[in-house]
């Protein structure tokens, strides 16, 4: 099994807010990312696939075509955007980085052609604080 890694980048704002706490609680609790008037980060997405590279092009899948694809089914949604009002599979979540990184795999994983297989989503909210997840099913495979 090879693993296969794109990245890709975008701008969002977001904020970290619950409404069933106190303003003071929320500001404890998230800091800066609970301001009122929202604010934003540059976000760079790893997106990780396997599989076994092809006998005719010694490729596991075309990574610009990967790129393409991760372009068009996330980036579009997401860049330059309010990831609490403007993005559909965030809807009534808490935008953490966390949340985000499950709501892109669910659709890169709803939408990626069959034949590509996803090993990780990378979300890097900083340069120093990211997050991966591995779908529900790795202990299974
Ligand atoms: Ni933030």
């Amino acid at each position: 099994m090879v693993y296969l890694t794109r990245i890709e980048h975008f701008n969002a704002a977001h904020k970290l807010y619950n409404k069933s706490w106190s303003k003071e609680q929320n500001e404890t609790v998230f800091g800066k990312c609970a301001n009122e008037n929202w604010h934003g980060h540059n976000y760079e997405l790893y997106v990780t696939i396997k599989g076994t590279p092809s006998s005719e092009t010694g490729f596991v899948f075309d990574v610009k075509q990967l790129s393409v694809l991760i372009n068009s089914i996330i980036i579009e949604k997401l860049d330059h955007r309010n990831l609490n009002m403007d993005v559909d599979f965030m809807k009534g979540k808490m935008c953490s980085t966390e949340n985000l990184a499950i709501g892109v795999w669910n659709e890169l994983e709803q939408n990626l052609p069959s034949g590509v297989f996803l090993h990780c989503v990378k979300l890097y909210e900083t340069p120093r604080i990211y997050v991966e997840y591995f779908g529900e099913n790795r202990g299974r495979q």
